[in-house]
């Protein structure tokens, strides 16, 4: 559940220094900084849509070179050189060359000339026909969040999801007996996965599969816990044989039938009350996806839902969702919210050494749990009127961490060169986890609090940097989701944290902790699932 994120609606800076003086000198029929903005907006989608070069800096046009996207026009006759744009002003009449390219939204120049009438998620459409949520893509249109001041919604749910495989690690584990109790309402088991040729609920390897029952068998100790099995995750998608399970499966209501008959003989086996798909990402080309999961997805939903209610039992029923445009734009969110208890969006990752590669953003330092950027990541659900309360907002009991290009720039926007390096017990650069934060402060490192972002930037050895949360800073994002009517807050993950996240996190709350019972029971009595009756009467 590492996704890559990628800021869509960010502006490529450019160069103005690029155009030909030619095209100064000449009065056109669009205003020059409007045609600089347009030549931006096109050539951002082009980059970010691998159409473009991130180094090709050259939109314009003849009759004989053509525009890599969009229509040759807007041509000055003296020297045939055109510019490439869309819309009628560009694609209609002079137009030389390229001239049935469509833009991505309609601006109000008719559908004719645009690909579709509006934008995937309600986002705004620009005047130039793209789509995007930034000053340039909306003006002065802002998104109203939900308010709910004083409100206490989001203290009802406090989800923690558990790495199944955190065993293997050589040392900062949590074994299922540690995780601890009283303030979680829910555990989510990361992860299990869908056998590619069967369609039945797979194990990651054995050594996590035999912690099932062992965190299965906490619910006996918290009056009320409740342990859901998470499906998928980020590494299922990355390529491998597991890549387009997800998406293979929901293409067709056989194959769903084979997955939903072993989830549910799965979840009543090793008493779990619900299930939460990580698919990571429908409609995402790079992970996997095709535009046909943005409409299975919904069936898929739709008929899981009808499935587990024929069971007769309250199994739970949730997605996870990207915080950015880019890939919330393959979910159908106003189409299967009714069929989810709620959704978990992930507000982290928005950035890490993974920024380097988006053409956008760069090379650049910047906290992955920003407040103004998780903002903006649930403003994408309230464009849809997604009801807060059936939203469930992230946090992150770890770190996004980078290995800075010059020690005399260490603040937020400044130029990294890789990931910081890996942690003693998580061992992989760029991330650390609370555990081994808590550690690096100690030993003396320098700790700054952004308040606008509600980040902690922590920086050591020169060259070292971390973006995290500390107990301010969550109580800071509590406060956001419980003033935005959200239903609750959940973490990834237990086990990066030592207890002490998760009791700065709890003690913020205005739910009191749950009484654990210390002594796990000698027998776990279900006389529910039917083999274990049989398996008892022998
Ligand atoms: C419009 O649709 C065509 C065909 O699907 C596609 O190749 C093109 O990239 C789209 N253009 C934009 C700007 O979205
Ligand atoms: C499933 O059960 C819930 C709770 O009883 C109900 O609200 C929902 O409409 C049912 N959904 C379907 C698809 O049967
Ligand atoms: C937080 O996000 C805002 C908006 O993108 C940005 O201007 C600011 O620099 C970010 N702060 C940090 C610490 O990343």
């Amino acid at each position: 559940m590492f996704p890559l994120t990628a800021s869509f609606g960010g502006i490529v800076a450019l160069c103005l220094g690029l155009l030909p003086s030619l095209f100064i000198q000449h009065v056109l029929s669009l205003q020059q900084a409007q045609l600089v903005q347009q030549s931006e907006q096109l050539r951002n989608f082009a980059i970010l849509n691998g159409i473009l070069a991130a180094d090709d800096k050259d939109y314009t046009c003849s009759a004989s070179k053509k525009c890599k996207l969009g229509c040759c026009g807007s041509v000055d006759k003296t020297t045939g050189k055109g510019f490439c744009g869309l819309g009628p002003d560009f694609c209609g009449e002079g137009c030389l060359s390229t001239c049935n390219e469509k833009s991505e939204c309609d601006p109000g120049w008719g559908t004719e000339w645009s690909n579709a009438s509006a934008c995937p998620l309600n986002v705004c459409c620009s005047k130039f026909g793209f789509c995007g949520t930034s000053v340039d893509f909306c003006g002065g249109k802002t998104v109203p969040s939900p308010q709910c001041r004083a409100g206490k919604s989001a203290d009802q749910k406090l989800i923690g999801y558990y790495e199944g495989w955190n065993l293997q690690r050589p040392c900062g584990t949590m074994k299922a007996e540690d995780i601890p109790l009283g303030r979680y309402t829910h555990i989510n088991f990361a992860f299990a996965l869908i056998h590619p040729l069967t369609f039945q609920v797979a194990p990651m390897d054995k050594d996590t599969a035999s912690l099932y029952k062992r965190v299965t068998a906490l619910k006996n100790r918290q009056v009320g816990l409740e342990v859901w099995i998470a499906i998928g995750g980020w590494a299922m998608n990355d390529p491998g044989i597991y890549r387009t399970a997800f998406s293979d499966m929901a293409k067709s209501e056989v194959k769903q039938d084979l997955f939903f008959e072993s989830l549910i003989s799965f979840m009543l086996r090793h008493s779990f009350d619900g299930v939460d798909l990580d698919w990571e990402y429908p409609v995402a080309p790079d992970r996997g996806g095709i535009p046909e999961d943005f409409d299975n997805l919904v069936n898929l939903l739709a008929r899981l839902r009808k499935r587990l209610n024929e069971t007769g039992r309250k199994f739970g029923l949730t997605i996870t969702l990207p915080a950015s445009y880019w890939y919330l734009r393959g979910f159908n969110i106003i189409k299967i919210e009714p069929y989810l208890d709620w959704f978990n969006i992930m507000t982290y990752d928005i950035h890490g050494v993974w920024d380097r590669n988006v053409k956008s953003l760069g090379p650049y330092a910047f906290a992955h749990t920003n407040l103004t950027e998780i903002q903006m990541g649930l403003e994408l659900l309230w464009r849809n009127n997604i009801n807060p309360g059936r939203v469930v907002m992230g946090l992150g009991f770890y770190g996004r961490s980078f290995t800075m290009k010059d020690p005399d720039c260490m603040e937020p926007g400044c130029e990294f060169i890789d990931g910081a390096k890996g942690g003693e017990c998580t061992g992989t650069p760029g991330v650390l986890s609370a555990h081994e934060i808590v550690q690096i402060i100690k030993n003396g490192a320098t700790v700054k609090t952004d308040e606008a972002a509600a980040v902690n930037i922590v920086t050591w050895d020169t060259n070292q940097w971390v973006s995290w949360d500390d107990a301010h800073t969550l109580k800071r994002k509590l406060d956001y989701a419980n003033a935005h009517c959200l239903g609750g807050t959940m973490v990834w993950a237990i086990d990066l944290d030592d207890g002490t996240l998760l009791e700065a996190l709890g003690s913020g709350m205005s739910t009191p902790k749950r009484p654990v019972v210390e002594e796990l029971p000698t027998m776990v009595y279900d006389f529910e699932t039917p083999w274990f009756n049989d398996n008892f009467t022998e």
